[in-house]
């Protein structure tokens, strides 16, 4: 249920989706270099779009069966949806039109996320430096950062990052991200890792409504004593906080090796944390809370507390009825979620059809 509404969420509003939106002019070709492991959605605007990829590391041929690719999908107006990229599917993306016309071109490196190099620079950590290759001329290897994300609270302390991605640059020649240039050239150097450096901000709240909260309940496993919380529309080209107990779980806490209330995950800018303790946990991204996640009590604990003669009755039944009623708040959230983006797509693909779209909602 909740990847459907995510999937709803993502389709509703793209600039919010879970995943980066990646655009191209008409007619162009754009290189980009990106991070595997976080979904990304390539923009083409024509609905009945072909797609033809060609990875740099196989250079065999084009291909086009998408079928064969589980990690991949044609949205209806004609993108291309790829979730969790792997490195290996670093190479060229081709939007065609029903009439055989190219319409755009994607060079896409998607960098190995597993070797980010990650610094915070108020624990004085420093950058990877410059380095030279000589594969035939002398290549410089360095990081080429975008701008800094927005800071992820607002109203307190925060933390910011940006992402540095590997590039290689031939003497007067164009820099190019590292994995297309070498395609399928295997070097092993150090130096050739994507980066993420962290610092702490602090940003003034502006107004906005949460009006995409998603609640949920999780259970520690009884092996491990830890799960993994995810939240939603989260994605490391995004700011992202978790907070546990209103606590905020910092990567500066995480990169000093400081105990935390929680184990942020590299490989998505923390959109996964791992928990070891029942404690409230909410997730904000934008700065907006996302995700709110209660401890689910446990059973045997219920009936414990219920033969515990010292607690009042009435406690424990009012317990019964408030999670009752979350439930059916939980149920109505979701309903009313679900019933609010139907109304946001149907805005979205008639927009000037607003006041009939109502009538569709009200009927309903
Ligand atoms: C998509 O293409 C149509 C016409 O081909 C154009 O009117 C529309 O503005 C385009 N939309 C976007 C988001 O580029
Ligand atoms: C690293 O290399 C890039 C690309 O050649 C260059 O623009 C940048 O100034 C270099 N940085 C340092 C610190 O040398």
């Amino acid at each position: 249920m909740l990847t459907a509404l995510w999937l709803l969420l993502s389709f509703a509003a793209p600039g919010l989706g879970a995943y980066l939106f990646v655009t191209c002019p008409r007619g162009a070709q754009c290189q980009r270099a990106l991070l595997s492991e976080n979904d990304v959605l390539l923009h083409c605007n024509s609905s009945g779009a072909q797609w033809y990829y060609f990875f740099v590391k196989d250079r065999t041929r084009w291909f086009h069966n998408l079928q064969d690719v589980p990690n991949m999908e044609i949205t209806p107006d004609g993108s291309l949806l790829i979730r969790s990229p792997l490195s290996a599917q670093t190479g060229f993306y081709s939007c065609w039109d029903k009439k055989d016309v190219q319409l755009v071109q994607y060079k896409i490196d998607f960098q190995d996320v597993t070797s980010l190099h990650i610094t915070h620079r108020g624990l004085g950590q420093v950058p990877l430096q410059n380095d030279t290759l000589s594969l035939g001329s002398k290549e410089v290897v360095f990081t080429h950062w975008e701008p800094w994300q927005d800071c992820n609270r607002c109203g307190k302390l925060g933390e910011r990052k940006r992402l540095g991605y590997c590039y290689i640059q031939e003497t007067l020649e164009e820099p190019m991200p590292c994995w297309l240039y070498l395609g399928d050239v295997t070097v092993w150097n150090q130096r050739l890792r994507p980066e993420m450096q962290v610092e702490t901000c602090y940003a003034d709240c502006t107004t906005f409504a949460g009006k995409h909260i998603v609640f949920d309940n999780f259970k520690l496993s009884e092996q491990s004593g830890s799960t993994w919380l995810t939240c939603p529309l989260g994605s490391i080209y995004r700011p992202i906080i978790w907070e546990a107990n209103d606590v905020p779980l910092k990567w500066e806490d995480q990169l000093s090796g400081r105990e935390v209330g929680g184990f942020l995950d590299p490989a998505n800018g923390g959109r996964r944390l791992q928990v070891f303790q029942p404690a409230v946990y909410k997730c904000f991204v934008q700065q907006e809370l996302m995700g709110h996640f209660n401890p689910r009590p446990d059973p045997e604990v219920l009936e414990t507390l219920r033969e515990d003669a010292s607690l009042p009755q009435a406690e424990v039944a009012g317990k019964g009825t408030a999670d009752s009623v979350l439930k059916g708040l939980k149920l109505t959230l979701l309903v009313a979620t679900v019933l609010g983006l139907l109304g946001v797509l149907l805005k979205h693909f008639h927009p000037s059809q607003g006041s009939r779209s109502k009538k569709v909602l009200l009927v309903k």
